[in-house]
């Protein structure tokens, strides 16, 4: 069964036909809400909304380490995380779907190993590529499949938010060479891969980053929000195309 993490943009999976929701209780506190489980074109999925139903936790406060343990515990063969992000490279601009595939990690204080109890071993997970490449290609051939323009390959820089970068960060990040900028990429991956679950991103871009085109004197959602709702709903096809519908599929799914 494949997770579905959503983030900003993607607070619910309309094309899901529910089965039930589960309060999951963890060692390490609450997931940002019930896991929702259910059906995409008769293949299970669950789908957890990163920043809890009603879109109240910011980026700095989800609890990603009981998030990603509920999941975990579900026994999901690989997440899918999706969040929108700012664009710093020219090419990317809002509406464009990315999917990563590496990240620099300026987030900070945040609770980002499982390894960290009294008595557990001293451990050092392999984080040279940090997301899946396997689920990646099949993200890519869905979109492929599906005529969905997408650009593969690109520098995610976590950052701690909630406030959005200055100009002069986000220039620091294009020369440690950062491609898009969010808030909610790690500890996520990480702690994904400590738990040995495949993990890959789909980023939307939702503005071109602070100081960069549209945003040279400082970046409003508002009007852009337009493109990522239409942007997510390309993500929908992609998602229920990865998870298991092929052509001619008519998923009847209701919102959650
Ligand atoms: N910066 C950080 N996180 C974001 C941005 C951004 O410009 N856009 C969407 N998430």
């Amino acid at each position: 069964m494949l997770a579905i993490i959503g983030g900003s943009g993607l607070t619910t999976l309309s094309n899901l036909d529910v089965s039930h929701r589960e309060v999951v209780r963890t060692p390490f506190g609450e997931p940002s809400g019930a896991l929702v489980f259910g059906q995409i074109c008769g293949r299970p999925a669950v789908f957890l909304p990163r920043h809890g139903y009603g879109h109240s936790i910011p980026p700095h406060m989800v609890n990603y380490r009981a998030n990603l343990w509920a999941l975990h515990h579900h026994e999901v063969t690989g997440i899918i995380s999706v969040a929108s992000v700012g664009g710093i490279r020219d090419d990317l601009q809002p509406g464009d779907i990315v999917l990563p595939d590496q990240i620099i990690d300026y987030t900070w204080g945040r609770k980002s190993t499982f390894f960290d109890g009294v008595g557990s071993p001293v451990t050092h997970v392999d984080f040279t590529e940090p997301y899946d490449a396997a689920l990646t290609d099949r993200i890519a051939d869905a979109a492929t499949a599906l005529s969905i323009p997408f650009k593969r390959g690109a520098v995610y820089a976590a950052t701690q938010g909630p406030r959005l970068e200055t100009a002069a960060e986000i220039n620091r990040f294009e020369r440690d060479g950062a491609d898009i900028v969010g808030m909610t990429g790690m500890p996520e991956a990480v702690l994904a891969r400590e738990l040995g679950v495949p993990y890959a991103a789909i980023s939307v871009i939702a503005n071109h980053a602070a100081g960069r085109g549209s945003s040279a004197h400082g970046i409003r959602f508002e009007s852009l929000d337009y493109v990522l709702q239409e942007a997510m709903g390309r993500v929908r096809s992609i998602i229920e195309r990865v998870v298991g519908c092929q052509d001619n599929c008519q998923p009847m799914g209701i919102s959650v």
